[in-house]
């Protein structure tokens, strides 16, 4: 087992994600007894000195996490600040001495993860500065580097970062995080399957029927306008994580988990995808944007008044696809994937719907065979099928047998950034997104890229609804219907 024992080094460390999720993160893997010799040293153009970024940093933990005046000094203690003009190569000299001093000091040894937390503009540029003073080699010490997403804009640009970065970092030092992989429920999919005797035997084509997967949001694009208006949720959701949500569903076990073999199968699901066609785009695809709408009595402004947003924007805030997988064990079964802002709940869970019996002997109705597994928020897994209703005859009703996370509360549960970050310093890469992978996964998106490009219809859909009556229709088409979950799933029968 690999030390966790460095130096993290955050870029962009005056930006949101820094004080949002990262210090937040480490600060409970400190709480938690996880983290013993290590240092943070926070680095941006902003001019802060060790003082000032602690205070800020504290404010932030005191604002969202549960802390004592004693633990919250002690880790304060273990920040630090190097201002640095991050598109410079000269100005990146200043963090040799820094990560000496820093090294000595904690027995660290040289190991030191760097976290890109920075516009992806820089992803390609900082690689290349710290190459420029050394601090990419392994000589004294692993150095690791985390990319976070978006990885690459299109198939072409992943291609060009990639390059960009393997001039100067391996891919076993790169680290591409998918903070969805780092949820604990979209792990326990890998136990639940491949751990139990029963799932496996149905999971195929021979007794699933469809499979659904829903992540949707109930927030709009709040400040990130900006951001979010070049990305729009193909980018910003569906390419990254419902794909590695849905490779997670569909991949074949793995010969032993590790990163290389579970990577593997991801990578083959990921590859199966049936190529889109000219007409998967026009028919089995929706895309869509909020409008002005009154949710709870609140007015809520629609995608095109939302700041940072141009008013003749046509980026989408909701998808749909119908897609499939050719391999041995899905052919032929369609997975139905959506995604949006401002639906009805925040809710991101999959339904694998079972095939009916193949003769109805009780009623034309009975319930369908159903496994629910919510991973979030009110994370459960809850299975739904027929039982008779009490009295005369014999008619069906639907009941449900659950499991809720929360019934396991005396295990202290991870949040994904705390995993993902454990994960990376002990050198784990089985819950990062591997290149093969993330290519895979661009090439299959790059139809509907090209249909949005050239004027592919964005259909309107108000806000606080389950987005435009054409994704209703687009499932309706075989028969179906999408489930329409609430942020709660129902109580115990
Ligand atoms: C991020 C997206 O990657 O994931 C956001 O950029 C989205 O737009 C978020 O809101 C959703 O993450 P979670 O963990 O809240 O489901």
């Amino acid at each position: 087992m690999q030390t966790n024992n460095n130096c993290i080094v955050i870029f962009g460390a005056s930006g949101d994600l820094t004080h949002r999720k990262l210090i937040p993160a480490l600060y409970n893997l400190f709480k938690f007894g996880r983290l013993n010799q290590f240092s943070v040293l926070g680095v941006a153009r902003t001019e802060l000195n060790d003082e000032t970024f602690r205070e800020k940093m504290r404010e932030a933990l005191l604002q969202t996490e549960e802390t004592t005046p004693e633990t919250l000094d002690a880790f304060c203690s273990h920040l630090y600040y190097q201002a640095v003009n991050t598109s410079d190569a000269a100005d990146y000299g200043k963090l040799v001495p820094r990560l000496d001093e820093l090294h000595n000091k904690y027995q660290t040894n040289g190991n030191t993860l760097y976290y890109m937390s920075t516009p992806p503009s820089l992803y390609g540029v900082i690689p290349e500065c710290l190459a420029a003073h050394g601090l990419n080699t392994e000589e004294n010490g692993w150095k690791r580097i985390i990319v976070e997403k978006p990885f690459g804009y299109d198939e072409k640009t992943a291609k060009e970062l990639d390059i960009q970065i393997h001039r100067f970092f391996k891919e076993h030092q790169i680290y591409r995080i998918d903070h969805y992989l780092g949820k604990e429920t979209v792990q326990n999919l890998l136990v639940l399957r491949f751990s139990n005797g029963w799932f496996e035997p149905l999971w195929n084509r021979n007794f699933i029927d469809y499979v659904e997967i829903t992540g949707a949001e109930s927030i709009g694009v709040e400040e990130r306008g900006g951001y979010y208006d070049g990305s729009g949720a193909m980018r910003d959701m569906f390419q990254n994580h419902l794909l590695q949500v849905l490779a997670m569903v569909a991949m074949e076990p793995p010969a032993i988990i590790n990163a290389n073999s579970m990577r593997d199968e991801v990578a083959k699901v990921m590859h199966s995808l049936r190529p889109l066609t000219q007409d998967d785009v026009e028919h089995n695809l929706v895309l869509g944007q909020y409008t002005a709408a009154e949710i709870d009595g609140k007015e809520v402004k629609g995608y095109l008044q939302e700041k940072g947003v141009p008013a003749n924007s046509r980026t989408e805030t909701f998808m749909a696809l119908r897609c499939e997988i050719e391999n041995w064990r899905w052919a032929g079964v369609p997975f139905y994937v959506r995604t949006g802002k401002r639906l009805p709940a925040r809710v991101t869970e999959i339904v694998i719907h079972f095939k009916t019996t193949p003769h109805p002997v009780f009623s034309q109705n009975a319930p369908e065979n159903k496994l629910i597994i919510r991973i979030q928020p009110d994370e459960a897994i809850s299975m739904r099928f027929g039982l008779k209703k009490p009295g005369a005859g014999f008619e069906a009703k639907e009941v449900s047998m659950d499991f809720r996370y929360a019934d396991l509360a005396d295990e202290q549960v991870l949040t994904a950034y705390e995993r993902l970050l454990l994960d990376a310093m002990k050198g784990d890469a089985t819950l990062f997104a591997r290149t093969d992978a993330v290519h895979a996964a661009w090439k299959f998106v790059q139809p509907i890229l090209d249909y949005k490009e050239t004027g592919g219809r964005v259909h309107e859909y108000e806000a606080g609804t389950w987005g435009p009556v054409a994704a209703e229709k687009l499932i309706a088409k075989s028969g179906r219907v999408w489930r329409k979950p609430s942020g709660k799933m129902k109580k115990k029968v």
